[in-house]
């Protein structure tokens, strides 16, 4: 008799015990979820049995021994070469997928398993795995509705679930979104401590002035008022222009090289800038660009 009799937790299967994967596991097992690991190195799995995780000798054994199997392994193609073989084994079950990949790799993904008679939810992971069971981890889910409703409740075992629609590829959308969001932040506060820099202003100085007041009063609350601008795609000069702001990138371009720090980033946005003033956006705002980036580069 195993444990999974005494507890009022769904099982779950999860196959794929890397860093990832082994935190989800790891939540899912401290909360009281029977639970059946299965990974290509099984020695990974010898924490996770230690707490009173099972595991299978194979991904057959595994996808049966759970209604839901979650999957968190390299890319797609990994998540093939073991789940195929399964064939008639996956009928009937749920997989939730949480690899990254493309949206086309989502779509695909949920056509495989439903000619296979699974259900499929796809997802992307918003957070580092020791973040993995805090109530604030969002973890982003596209796929069929009632799919993700049928699973809620052991999804919200790993965080904050989300659904974000039936288009099976938003999950890896967004997260992909929000990842080149990041980076471009990132490099943002980067070149900008780079420039201070150069005068020998210390990163912690600079940092209390553009996260401490700059970052959430000045930059976050016009793009989140903005956003419905962009949708309508209503861009009024009137407080300030493209033009202008082609200037101000120039301004940028030339205190960087006159400061010896690297020029590359603010000129790339100077040239999107004065790509978006030919285009007509001269006496449009900045958020114009966006007609710019919407577009594939000619
Ligand atoms: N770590 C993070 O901070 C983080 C955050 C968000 C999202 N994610 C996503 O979560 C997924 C897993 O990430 P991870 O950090 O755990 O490490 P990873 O290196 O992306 O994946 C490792 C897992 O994939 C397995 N694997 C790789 N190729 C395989 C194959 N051909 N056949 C069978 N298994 C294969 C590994 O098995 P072996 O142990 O046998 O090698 C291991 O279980 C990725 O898609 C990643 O993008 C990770």
């Amino acid at each position: 008799m195993t444990h999974q009799h005494f507890s009022a937790h769904a099982p779950v299967t999860v196959l794929g015990l890397g860093p990832m994967g082994t935190a989800l596991a790891e939540a899912l097992v401290k909360r009281g979820h029977p639970l059946t690991v299965w990974n290509r190195t099984p020695q990974k799995a010898d924490g996770l049995v230690g707490q009173g995780a099972v595991r299978a000798a194979t991904v057959t054994e595994a996808v049966a021994a759970s209604p839901i199997t979650i999957i968190c392994l390299k890319d797609y193609p990994a998540m093939y070469a073991i789940l195929d073989p399964v064939r008639d084994g996956l009928r009937g079950r749920t997989l939730v997928n949480l690899n990254s990949g493309t949206p086309r790799e989502a779509g695909a993904a949920l056509d495989w398993a439903t000619e296979r008679g699974a259900a499929y939810l796809d997802g992307a992971i918003m957070v580092p795995p020791f973040q993995v069971g805090e109530p604030d981890a969002v973890f982003l889910y596209s796929g069929p509705q009632d799919v993700f409703d049928e699973h809620r409740t052991t999804l919200a075992t790993l965080g904050d679930p989300r659904h974000l629609g039936p288009d099976p590829g938003l999950a890896v959308l967004y997260n992909t979104a929000l990842l080149e969001m990041m980076y471009a932040t990132v490099n943002g506060y980067l070149h900008a401590a780079a420039l201070v820099g150069s005068a020998g202003v210390p990163a912690v100085t600079f940092a209390e002035l553009a996260f401490g007041w700059f970052m959430p009063t000045v930059v976050d609350s016009v793009l989140a008022e903005q956003a419905a601008d962009l949708d309508q795609g209503i861009y009024p000069g009137d407080a300030g222009t493209m033009e202008m702001n082609v200037n101000a990138l120039e301004h940028i371009t030339r205190t960087s090289v006159e400061q010896g720090v690297h020029s590359a980033q603010p000129r790339l946005m100077k040239e999107m800038a004065e790509r978006a003033v030919a285009e007509g956006h001269g006496s449009d705002n900045y958020m114009a660009l966006f007609e710019i980036f919407k577009k594939a580069a000619r």
